[in-house]
């Protein structure tokens, strides 16, 4: 548990972390990538952290990934590469660092720790999980073996290292149709998200798809109504949906992909009006990139990403603490399965 009161006191002997508007105005080149989200009021309070955390990197020779969902300040503030779950992890393994500092959720830390065992991995906060992650153990993989005996395990990255280690291969939103369409079988397992499975199902009506119950907490929310309701409420908008949200949701959008393939779709396409069926960051990240495009709302927050915070960050880095350990025989096992994948979408120009 964060004991935030001692860690405050930690960083407010070593940094001066006022906020600065005289500093927030000297850093107005990283400011102007979230201008159009961050108020220049907030943009004084994080700059020194920003600058903190920058200068802090060049002397840990640390990277930071950022995922798609973290917030503007850390997405665009802090990170040395963003992205969406299969970028993150193939970056994991061409970063030259001795550090990276994973700012996502825990999977995703493992994910480097199994593909760059030799570097320092630190989680801002080890409480940033996953529901997706959570709603499977190894032994929920042999279940399902011994039920469709002979079918491969498809994992998506969302999982434990221990269940990675259990499957076949793993997959994730921007592959996954693909790496089951690849398999040498007629049924396929995929685990541990029902709804990306049954969205694989209708892309790869050839296959058996079979798959474990479990669901995102930020995706599930949402029902085909709230689409159809919004569509004749805000006629135009472009609706576009992660695959991790329910099919009937996905049936009613324009489009749907991972993060990166929704970032991808509204650069190439810009719609006047876009609703992202997402985390919230989503949008808030490609704001000031795309400003002939308006966001509209609602979205859900992920509450395990929004644990991230510069503050963690900062401290993370400065005492090196929140290092990811994963015990060796289970990384080289779940190694395979995230290297069969890296490999497959490689040879498949994913
Ligand atoms: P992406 O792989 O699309 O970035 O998704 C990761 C995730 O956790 C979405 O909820
Ligand atoms: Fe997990 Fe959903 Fe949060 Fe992604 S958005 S990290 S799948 S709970």
């Amino acid at each position: 548990m964060f004991d935030l009161p001692a860690q405050r006191a930690h960083l407010s002997e070593k940094y001066d972390l006022a906020p600065s508007p005289e500093l927030a105005a000297s850093m107005s080149d990283i400011y102007d990538r979230m201008s159009r989200v961050v108020s220049p009021v907030d943009w004084a309070i994080y700059a020194p952290y920003v600058k903190a955390i920058n200068d802090l990197k060049a002397e840990r020779n640390a990277v930071i990934l950022g995922h798609n969902y973290m917030t503007p300040e850390i997405y665009h503030g802090i990170s040395d590469f963003g992205g969406d779950s299969l970028q993150l992890a193939i970056k994991a393994t061409e970063v030259e660092a001795d550090v990276i500092v994973q700012c996502g959720v825990h999977f995703m830390a493992e994910t480097s720790k199994i593909l760059s065992p030799q570097k320092t991995v630190l989680m801002p906060d080890m409480e940033a999980g996953c529901s997706l992650a959570e709603s499977i153990t190894a032994e929920g993989i042999e279940e399902m073996r011994r039920r469709y005996p002979g079918a491969p395990v498809v994992s998506y990255v969302n999982t434990t290292a221990e269940v990675k280690a259990a499957s076949d291969i793993c997959c994730t939103s921007s592959n996954a149709a693909q790496i089951v369409a690849a398999q040498d079988s007629h049924t396929i397992i995929m685990t541990p998200d029902q709804y990306l499975a049954q969205n694989v199902a209708r892309d790869v009506p050839h296959k058996n798809v079979v798959w474990w119950e479990g669901s995102c907490i930020v995706h599930e929310q949402y029902s085909p109504q709230d689409l159809r309701d919004f569509r004749e409420w805000n006629p135009g908008t472009r609706l576009i949906a992660h695959p991790e949200c329910p099919p009937d949701v996905v049936a009613e959008a324009d489009f749907s992909g991972s993060t990166s393939g929704i970032i991808k779709y509204v650069t190439d396409e810009k719609p006047e009006k876009a609703l992202l069926i997402t985390e919230c960051s989503m949008a808030s990240n490609i704001a000031d990139e795309l400003p002939e495009v308006d966001f509209v709302g609602p979205c859900n927050m992920c509450p395990y990403m929004k644990k991230i915070t510069l503050e963690k960050v900062l401290y993370a880095l400065d005492t090196m603490t929140g290092q990811v350990e994963v015990d060796p025989e289970v990384a080289d096992k779940a190694r395979l399965s995230v290297q069969r994948m890296i490999d497959l979408s490689r040879q498949l120009g994913i």
